[in-house]
């Protein structure tokens, strides 16, 4: 596998890459690899000629910086994920390879970036859309690869790259889930082995939602979703909706696409699930 770790090495690559007519896919990542970041690998591999992972924590992204600080940082590890799955090219840069000083602009995405996640991490959405806007200026994917476990930050790129014309597929790919449902994330590992089996209540209430969808109101299956998770202790729910796969907003059960959405604190660690309810054409 190629590592680079300066724009302009990984360019002068890519651009000869591109010259022979090779088409790029794009995995970004902030680390701390699993399954699920190999599942988006694997899918770029079957989509494009040659697959580029960034991996870079972002600080615009996070609110907290307590939640900077603690977020797992693996790159040996990392590594020996990406070469055992054949990607070709990692790109890993300093900070300062990506921000000059105290960068404060950021994109207005409109409403989306201040709903569900928006409301409980302020300015995450800023980060994000900041750093994949110089991510995709960088490496100038044709298509780019996101988990479907970060639903509501696909929404917003989605809506970044339509707005600004950006010339890239953006392909969302689906949940990895361990045996037991647990959706895969880098913040598992902070879970303890009570707050793994408390954690399970997610991916088991968004279940129950999906087998009972045609049964009940959209109001029933939320409030009865709300008492499964706030029964189970060691959780503090943030939010649990069901919404419009577009807009976000509360869903009616006629729109072209639903999603249930759930984010909860598990012990010290917060932890994100959806289920996709009804697929958009
Ligand atoms: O989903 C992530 O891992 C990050 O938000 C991303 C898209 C790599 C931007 O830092």
């Amino acid at each position: 596998m190629n590592i680079f770790t300066t724009k302009q090495a990984l360019n002068q690559y890519l651009e000869q890459s591109r010259a022979s007519g090779k088409t790029i896919g794009f995995v970004p990542t902030l680390g701390a690899l699993h399954q699920g970041h190999l599942s988006l690998i694997r899918q770029a591999q079957q989509n494009s000629d040659e697959v580029v992972c960034s991996i870079f924590v972002n600080p615009s992204q996070f609110n907290d910086p307590k939640d900077l600080e603690k977020y797992p940082r693996t790159i040996e590890a990392d590594i020996k994920l990406l070469e055992g799955v054949k990607c070709d090219v990692l790109f890993n840069p300093p900070v300062s390879e990506i921000y000059d000083g105290n960068e404060q602009w950021h994109l207005n995405i409109g409403e989306l970036e201040r709903l569900l996640e928006g409301k409980f991490r302020p300015g995450h959405y800023q980060g994000v859309t900041q750093v994949v806007y110089k991510l995709f200026n960088i490496v100038k994917p044709d298509v780019a690869f996101f988990g479907q476990k970060d639903y509501q930050q696909f929404l917003i790129i989605s809506k970044m790259v339509e707005s600004l014309n950006m010339p890239v597929k953006l392909v969302m790919c689906p949940i990895m889930r361990e045996t037991d449902g647990l959706a895969m994330s880098s913040r598992n590992i902070h879970l303890t082995a009570e707050d793994r089996q408390h954690a399970l209540i997610l991916s088991k209430t968004l279940n129950w939602i999906k087998n009972n969808f045609d049964r009940n109101s959209l109001p029933q299956l939320k409030t009865q979703a709300e008492h499964m998770i706030n029964d189970e202790p060691g959780l503090e729910l943030d939010y649990f909706e069901i919404a419009d796969g577009d807009t976000l907003h509360q869903a009616t059960k006629d729109a072209n696409s639903i999603v249930a959405l759930v984010a909860a604190k598990v012990g010290k660690t917060r932890l994100i699930d959806n289920v996709l309810l009804v697929h958009g054409s």
